[in-house]
């Protein structure tokens, strides 16, 4: 199949986002110069996504782990997410894209929280894309702190142990009231999740390319969808 189907578009595509540094590096350059560039990656698959009507787009941009990076590099990044979350509200916005921001957002600088914040409220009330950017985030973290939270309930009384089923769990994540994801795109030739929303993924069809995240466009989401389109999704049962 060389061409989409409208009718079998993916509802969630997660995205990691990888490869930036390596991109630089290629060109000689710090791999800060990377990062900035994979912003318009970013615009480049928020655009496709749109256009072929994807509902939810997840994108993993800053891991728990990658605090333990050089400061300049970590700082560049804060940076990055200020000025870029600021900087596309407008045209997301026109658009008609929602942000959301997941992850463990009170382990962020008040700047950072801020333009949390402010870009959320921008876009509160569009409708046709939700673009969920996942920063300090590690599902490993979004469990623990979902464990927590149930078992505060508990001891409080407002929640009994048979009340937990798997779509209580689904609730108390970061991810409350958003499908899972049907699709996981991961760039760079890279194979593993990286701590990226184990419980969401259960069922989702992975697709890896070896393509560096800014590399990553329109063209190279329109053939991860294709071969989504090409998968047969089982969910433990058997075909006819
Ligand atoms: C992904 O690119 C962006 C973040 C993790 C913030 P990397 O920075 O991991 O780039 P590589 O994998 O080192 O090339
Ligand atoms: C995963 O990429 C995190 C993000 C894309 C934000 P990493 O580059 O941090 O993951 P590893 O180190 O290759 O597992
Ligand atoms: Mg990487």
């Amino acid at each position: 199949m060389n061409s989409i189907n409208p009718q079998r578009i993916p509802r969630h595509v997660a995205i990691i986002m990888d490869g930036n540094g390596r991109w630089a590096e290629q060109r000689g350059m710090e791999r800060v110069y990377g990062h900035v560039h994979g912003v318009e990656s970013v615009r480049k698959s928020v655009k496709a996504a749109a256009r072929w009507g994807v509902e939810y787009l997840t994108i993993y941009a800053f891991s728990t782990e990658n605090w333990g990076r050089p400061t300049e590099e970590v700082n560049a990044l804060m940076e990055l997410f200020c000025e870029s979350s600021l900087g596309e509200a407008p045209a997301l916005q026109r658009a008609g894209v929602r942000m959301r921001f997941i992850g463990n957002l009170a382990g962020l600088s008040p700047r950072v929280q801020d333009a949390i914040r402010r870009s959320e409220q921008m876009t509160a009330d569009n409708t046709k894309l939700t673009l969920q950017i996942a920063v300090n985030y590690s599902s490993r973290w979004e469990i623990t702190d979902m464990v927590r939270r149930m078992a505060e309930e508990a001891k409080n009384g407002r929640l009994s142990p048979d009340e937990i089923t798997p779509d209580k769990i689904s609730d108390y994540l970061t991810t409350a009231g958003v499908p899972d994801p049907d699709l996981l795109i991961r760039t760079s030739g890279e194979h593993r999740l990286s701590n990226f929303l184990l419980w969401q993924l259960s069922y989702s069809e992975l697709y890896f390319t070896d393509i560096f995240w800014p590399d990553f466009d329109e063209k190279a989401f329109d053939l991860a969808i294709m071969d989504f389109q090409n998968r047969q999704r089982r969910y433990g049962l058997l075909t006819k």
